[in-house]
């Protein structure tokens, strides 16, 4: 125990004392955990650290809105979760019951998952309500367009950058679940693009971290795309593959604002 802690604890006045005061303010039903000092400290100790805990995870959340100027989840999809996603075939329940699967079992291996399929058939919308269950778990969750995040790393090299691209690639490995969006999109400068998310998938899964993918490309195209080694380390410790194949919901959004 160090210095300061023992001397706390040395001229911390005696624990019945402290009961016996509270004692006559609180109300009857009130009944202290424990009148013993090291279970007190125990339990004292207990709390502060579940308390740090939780602002260590808040930071990592927030530190994103440094990172890309935004929470880890846009905009458009903050209202998405598992409950408000129709599904009405069979592969929409399958596609549901996975990304549920994905979001309860998070942490105990670091298999990613690949949304593949056409527009408007709710790629984002799973890939948000898996984004919200893990926030409020305490994990911390990023979701970016691969336009964006050329973007913000076209911009670490502008003269006052905030973040070296180092720096920036070590945050987007520490977030607990980044999931990249629009692969496949025709971007400029594309050789750069295939660099930096076969550095992403690498780096993640060398660290036992999970990503995410959302594309408009099958399987065969995302491989000619970004090479056959991504999709290889993609489908690592069970990487689950859902294809959406369905017609798409967008003329069923209702703006409730
Ligand atoms: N099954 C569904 N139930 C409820 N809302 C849905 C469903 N599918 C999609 N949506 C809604 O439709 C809109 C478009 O869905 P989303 O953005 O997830 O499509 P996407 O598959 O990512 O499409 P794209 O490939 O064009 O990016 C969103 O507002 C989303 O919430
Ligand atoms: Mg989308």
């Amino acid at each position: 125990m160090s210095g300061y802690a023992e001397a706390t604890i040395r001229s911390f006045p005696p624990m019945m004392n402290i009961i016996e005061r509270l004692k006559k303010i609180m109300p009857k039903h009130v009944q202290p955990i424990t009148t013993n000092r090291d279970e007190y400290f125990a339990v004292v100790e207990k709390i502060s650290r579940e308390a740090s805990q939780k602002t260590v995870e808040l930071n990592r959340q927030n530190r994103l809105k440094y990172l890309i100027g935004r929470s880890g989840i846009s905009p458009l999809h903050q209202d998405c979760r598992f409950e408000n996603y129709q599904a009405y075939t069979a592969d929409q329940r399958a596609a549901l019951h996975q990304a549920i699967a994905f979001a309860k079992n998070f942490g105990s291996g670091f298999g990613g998952f690949v949304f593949s399929g056409s527009c408007g058939t709710g790629k984002n919308h799973l890939a948000a309500a898996i984004g919200h269950c893990l926030i409020n778990k305490g994990k911390s969750v990023l979701c970016i367009t691969v336009a964006d995040l050329m973007m913000r790393f076209r911009s670490t090299y502008e003269k006052h950058a905030e973040w070296s691209e180092e720096g920036l690639l070590r945050e987007l490995c520490n977030v607990d679940l980044l999931v990249l969006d629009e692969i496949g999109i025709q971007h400029r400068n594309s050789d750069n693009t295939q660099i930096l998310i076969n550095q992403l998938v690498d780096r993640r899964t060398s660290h036992k971290k999970p990503i995410g993918m959302l594309t408009n490309l099958t399987g065969e195209q995302i491989s000619g795309v970004l090479g056959e080694r991504v999709l290889d380390r993609m489908m690592m410790d069970n990487g689950i593959w859902i294809n959406f194949n369905w017609e798409s919901y967008r003329s069923k959004v209702k703006c409730h604002a």
